[in-house]
C-alpha cells in the first residue's frame, strides 16, 4: 500500500503524549532457557564465517585489571569441577552427583534446572572457613610480573555472534569460584554465591571494533554501559576493563566496572580465550550444540549452590546472605548493545532503522501499514529554574529514580509508512527544553487508521558530540541503528 508523503506528514505527531513505561533493564539478557523440543543446531559449517569469528575472539582478548582489594580470584571451570559434590533441584531435591560427569566433555549430561553444589560452607560473615578457602581461586600472590604487579593467567570463554551486516559481537565471559556480597548493616554480607560469571561485550563491524559494553550498573536507571571504541582504554589495540572487588549491588551481581586503576593484579587474556561460535547465522539464528571439550557450554543448570530462603527478611527482599548461583555463560546474545550510540545534531532528530525479515509475515497478516516511532526524552526535575516553564511539554510524566533524583520523561512521536525490510528513515522534532536529552526510542506496528497493534520495548540511546570524546546529552540525534528490530509481536 502506498501512502502519499503529504498524508504521512499530516499523520506525523510532532509532540507527544505520556509514556510512563520505565526502561526495563537487561530483561532479555536473562539466560535463554530452551523449552522441550526447541532445536539446537548441530555443529556443521553454516553460512557464517566461523574461522573469521574465532580469529576476532582471539584478536580482541581483553585485559582485566583486578582490584588490589580483591580476594576472590578467577579460575578456569576445571578448577571448580572436583569441588562439586551433589546436585539440588529447584524444588530442593538433593541427589548424589556422579563424579565422572564433572568434566568439560560430560557436564552437559547433567539436567537443566540443577544446582551443582559444594559440601563446604560458603557464607563468609565475613570470613571463609578454612575448608572453603579454595573459593579464593588459584591466584598465586608470588607470580608477579616484571613490573611488580600481580599477574593472572586464567582462561576466558568467548562467544562470537554473527549479527549480519558485517557485525560480529564478541562476548567474553569470566569465571570466579565465588562472589563475595555486599555488607548491609546488621544483616551481614548479603548476596554471596558460589560461582560467578561476568562478561564484557564488544562489537566489531567488518572486523573493526566500534564499541564495548561494560556492566557498570552504578549510575541509576538510565545509565548504560556502551562506550565508543575511541573512549575505551586499550592496550595493544585490545580493550581494558576494571573488575571491582567482590562487593557489588545485590540486585545486579556484576563485577566489571570502569573505575580507576589501583595497581591490582593484571589479567591479560591474550592466548587464553577459549572460543566458541554462538549460532549458525544471523537469519536462521539456530544456536550451536557444542561438542567434545566445548560441550560443557550446553549445560543449562546453575554453577553453584541454591541460595538460602530461611532468613526472616526473605519475604521482604527475596534473598538472604547466600543467593542462588548463576547460570553458565551460554545465554541469549541476539540482542543489540546496551545502548545505541548516536551523535547529537542541531535541529531535528533523524532515525534510520530496519526490521528483521521475521516481522514481514506477521505484518502482512495483520495489515500493518504504518510504523510509529517514539523518541523518549528526559530531563532533571526541580532544577530550581523557572525561566523556561514555557518550554515544558504538556503531559510530562514525573519519574522518581533512586539514583538520579526526579526526572521527567516524555515522548516525541512520528509515523511513517511501513516498508517491510527496507530501511526506514524518520525525522522527528527534538526533545525541547533546557537540559532535555534523548534517552531511548521505540517502535510500534500500526494499521492505516493509526491504531497500533504491537510495540517494541525501548532501545536506549547513548549520545555524544561528533569529533569529541566521551558522552554528552542533547535534544536531537542522528541515529543509524544497525541492529534489526524484532520482538514478539
Ligand atoms: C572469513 O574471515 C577471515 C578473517 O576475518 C577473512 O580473512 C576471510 O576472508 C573470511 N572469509 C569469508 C568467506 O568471508
Ligand atoms: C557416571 O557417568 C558415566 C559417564 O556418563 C557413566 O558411564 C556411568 O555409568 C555413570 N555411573 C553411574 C553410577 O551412574
Ligand atoms: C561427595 O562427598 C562424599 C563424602 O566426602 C564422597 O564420598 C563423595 O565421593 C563425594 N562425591 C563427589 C561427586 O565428589
Amino acid at each position: 500500500m502506498q501512502l502519499s508523503s503529504a498524508a504521512l506528514w499530516c499523520l506525523t505527531l510532532l509532540a507527544g503524549s505520556v509514556s510512563p513505561s520505565p526502561i526495563s533493564l537487561h530483561a532479555d539478557q536473562k539466560p535463554l532457557i530452551l523449552k522441550e523440543g526447541d532445536s539446537w543446531h548441530h555443529y556443521d559449517d553454516g553460512p557464517s564465517n566461523h574461522s573469521g569469528i574465532l580469529e576476532l575472539l582471539d584478536q580482541y582478548a581483553p585485559i582485566f585489571k583486578l582490584s588490589e582489594l580483591e580476594s576472590f580470584f578467577p579460575s578456569s571451570v576445571d578448577y571448580m569441577f572436583p569441588h562439586y559434590n551433589y546436585t539440588e533441584s529447584r524444588a530442593g531435591d538433593i541427589q548424589p552427583l556422579n563424579g565422572s560427569l564433572l568434566s568439560r566433555s560430560q557436564l552437559y549430561k547433567i539436567p537443566p534446572d540443577t544446582f551443582l553444589s559444594i559440601r563446604e560452607s560458603h557464607n563468609p560473615q565475613p570470613f571463609l572457613e578454612e575448608e572453603s578457602e579454595y573459593l579464593f581461586g588459584p591466584y598465586d600472590r608470588d607470580n608477579d610480573a616484571e613490573d611488580g604487579r600481580g599477574k593472572v593467567e586464567e582462561e576466558v570463554y568467548g562467544f562470537g555472534v554473527d549479527q549480519g551486516n558485517g557485525i560480529i559481537d564478541l562476548w567474553y565471559w569470566t569465571f570466579y569460584p565465588f562472589n563475595f556480597g555486599k555488607p548491609v548493616g546488621p544483616f551481614g554480607i548479603l548476596g554471596n554465591h558460589v560461582a560467578d560469571w561476568e562478561h564484557l561485550r564488544m562489537r566489531t563491524i567488518n572486523g573493526q571494533p566500534v564499541s564495548a559494553d561494560y556492566t557498570t550498573h552504578t549510575g541509576g536507571r538510565f545509565s548504560a554501559g556502551t562506550f565508543r571504541w575511541e573512549d575505551i582504554e586499550k592496550i595493544d589495540r585490545r580493550p581494558v576493563a576494571y573488575v571491582a572487588a567482590g562487593s557489588h549491588g545485590v540486585g545486579k551481581l556484576f563485577k566489571l566496572v570502569d573505575i580507576t586503576d589501583d595497581e591490582g593484579p593484571i589479567w591479560d587474556t591474550k592466548d587464553h580465550v577459549v572460543p566458541a561460535v554462538y549460532w549458525d547465522g544471523p537469519e536462521s539464528r539456530r544456536r550451536i550444540w557444542h561438542r567434545g571439550d566445548s560441550s560443557w557450554l550446553n549445560y543449562r543448570g546453575n554453577w553453584g549452590n541454591k541460595g538460602q530462603d530461611d532468613c526472616w527478611w526473605h519475604r521482604v527482599v527475596g534473598y538472604c546472605q547466600v543467593v542462588d548461583a548463576p547460570w553458565g555463560p551460554n545465554r541469549y546474545f541476539g540482542i543489540p548493545p546496551d545502548c545505541i550510540l548516536a551523535p547529537l545534531v542541531a535541529g531535528r532528530s533523524t532515525y534510520d532503522f530496519k526490521f528483521s525479515s521475521s516481522v514481514l509475515d506477521w505484518a502482512k497478516e495483520h495489515n500493518i501499514a504504518l510504523v510509529k516511532i517514539e523518541q523518549v526524552c528526559t530531563r532533571p526535575k526541580n532544577n530550581d529554574d523557572d525561566d523556561d516553564d514555557d518550554d515544558d511539554p504538556d503531559d510530562v510524566y514525573v519519574y522518581n529514580d533512586e539514583e538520579e533524583g526526579e526526572i521527567e520523561i516524555w515522548n516525541v512521536q512520528g509515523l511513517t509508512e511501513f516498508k517491510g525490510t527496507e530501511r526506514h528513515t524518520v525525522n522527528l522534532a527534538p526533545c525541547k527544553g533546557r537540559q532535555s536529552a534523548v534517552r531511548a526510542y521505540k517502535l510500534s506496528l500500526c494499521l492505516i487508521n493509526g491504531k497500533c497493534l504491537s510495540s517494541s520495548r525501548e532501545r536506549r540511546i547513548c549520545t555524544y558530540e561528533q569529533g569529541k570524546k566521551g558522552k554528552k546529552f542533547g535534544g536531537a540525534v542522528n541515529l543509524l541503528d544497525v541492529d534489526d528490530w524484532r520482538w514478539n509481536y
